[in-house]
C-alpha cells in the first residue's frame, strides 16, 4: 500500500529546518505520498520549493486556521486545535480523489516537528482499520502506550492525563486503512468543544472501537516516534528592524 503521510506546517523561523528533516526521513521510505497542508492563506513560495526539490511524491495543499474564529459574535470561542483544519481537508482531499479507486492505502498524522524511525513505516503498512504504538514525551511521561494483553489485544491506557478517554493517544500512535476514512465520510476530527488531548478520540471514535485495535511495534513493546519539540531561536539581535538580510530564506 501506498502510505499518505498528512502532515499540517505553518510558517515560524524552524519551518524549513523541521520540514528538511522530515523530508529527509520520508526520502527513505518506498510508496510514500506526502500530503503538506499549510496553515496560510496562500501555498508559500518557501514550502512549494521545498516540495519540489525533494523529489518526493506529494501533494500540495492550504487552509488557514481563522485567528479569532467567533460564534455568534459575543460567545468567546473555544481555540480551534493546531493542525485540526489542516488534516481534515486532507482527509477531504483522499476522499475525493480515491472515492471510485481501491487503490490500497494507509493514512498517517505526521506533525512536523516529531522524530520517526524508519521501522514506523513498515509497521504501519499492514493497517487493517487502525494500528496503534506507544509515543514517547507525551502526557508529562518518558511515553504514553496502549496496554495490550496476553491475547494481543488493546485493553485500555497507560496513561497518566486522563487515561478515561475513549483514545489516549497521541496523533503520533496510530494510522488508519485508508479504506475505512473513504468508508466512513463523515469521519473528521472535531472543531470545536474538544477539551485538550480528546482531538485524536473525536476521530476515531467514528471510525472504530477499542476492539478493532491493532498493536504494532512488538505488541507495543517498542519505541518508533518521538514527540519532540524543537525550541524556538534566541533572534534578539535582529532588533526591531531586524539586521539580516530579509530575503535569505532560512
Ligand atoms: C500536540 C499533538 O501532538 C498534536 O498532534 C496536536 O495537534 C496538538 O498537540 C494540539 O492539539 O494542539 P504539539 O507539539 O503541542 O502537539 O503541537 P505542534 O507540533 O505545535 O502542532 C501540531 C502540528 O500542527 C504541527 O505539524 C504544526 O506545524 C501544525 N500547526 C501548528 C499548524 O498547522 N498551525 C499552527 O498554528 C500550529
Ligand atoms: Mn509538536
Amino acid at each position: 500500500p501506498t502510505i499518505h503521510i498528512i502532515t499540517p506546517t505553518y510558517s515560524r523561523p524552524v519551518q524549513k529546518a523541521e520540514l528538511t528533516r522530515i523530508a529527509n526521513t520520508f526520502l527513505h521510505v518506498p510508496n510514500l505520498h506526502w500530503i503538506l497542508i499549510e496553515d496560510s492563506q496562500r501555498r508559500t513560495p518557501l514550502v512549494t520549493s521545498l516540495l519540489r526539490e525533494t523529489g518526493l511524491n506529494y501533494t500540495h495543499l492550504n487552509v488557514e486556521t481563522p485567528k479569532n474564529f467567533k460564534i455568534r459574535g459575543d460567545t468567546r470561542d473555544p481555540r480551534i486545535p493546531r493542525g485540526t483544519m489542516q488534516r481534515n481537508l486532507a482527509l477531504r482531499w483522499l476522499r475525493e480523489t480515491f472515492k471510485n479507486n481501491s487503490q490500497p492505502g494507509i493514512v498517517y498524522f505526521a506533525d512536523d516537528d516529531n522524530s520517526y524511525s524508519l521501522e514506523l513505516f513498515e509497521e504501519m503498512r499492514s493497517t487493517r482499520k487502525v494500528s496503534v504504538w506507544p509515543v514517547a514525551f507525551v502526557g508529562g511521561l518518558r511515553y504514553e502506550s496502549p496496554k495490550v494483553n496476553a491475547a494481543g489485544k488493546v485493553y485500555g491506557w497507560k496513561a497518566v492525563f486522563d487515561p478515561h478517554r475513549p483514545f489516549a493517544i497521541d496523533m503520533a500512535g496510530f494510522a488508519i486503512n485508508l479504506k475505512l476514512i473513504l468508508s466512513k465520510p463523515q469521519a473528521y476530527f472535531k472543531l470545536r468543544g474538544v477539551k485538550g488531548g480528546y482531538q485524536e478520540s473525536s476521530l476515531l471514535r467514528e471510525l472504530v472501537t477499542l476492539n478493532d485495535l491493532e498493536p504494532k511495534a512488538a505488541n507495543c513493546t517498542k519505541i518508533l516516534v518521538w514527540h519532540t519539540r524543537t525550541e524556538k531561536p534566541v533572534l534578539v539581535n535582529e532588533g526591531k528592524k531586524g539586521f539580516t538580510d530579509p530575503n535569505m530564506e532560512i
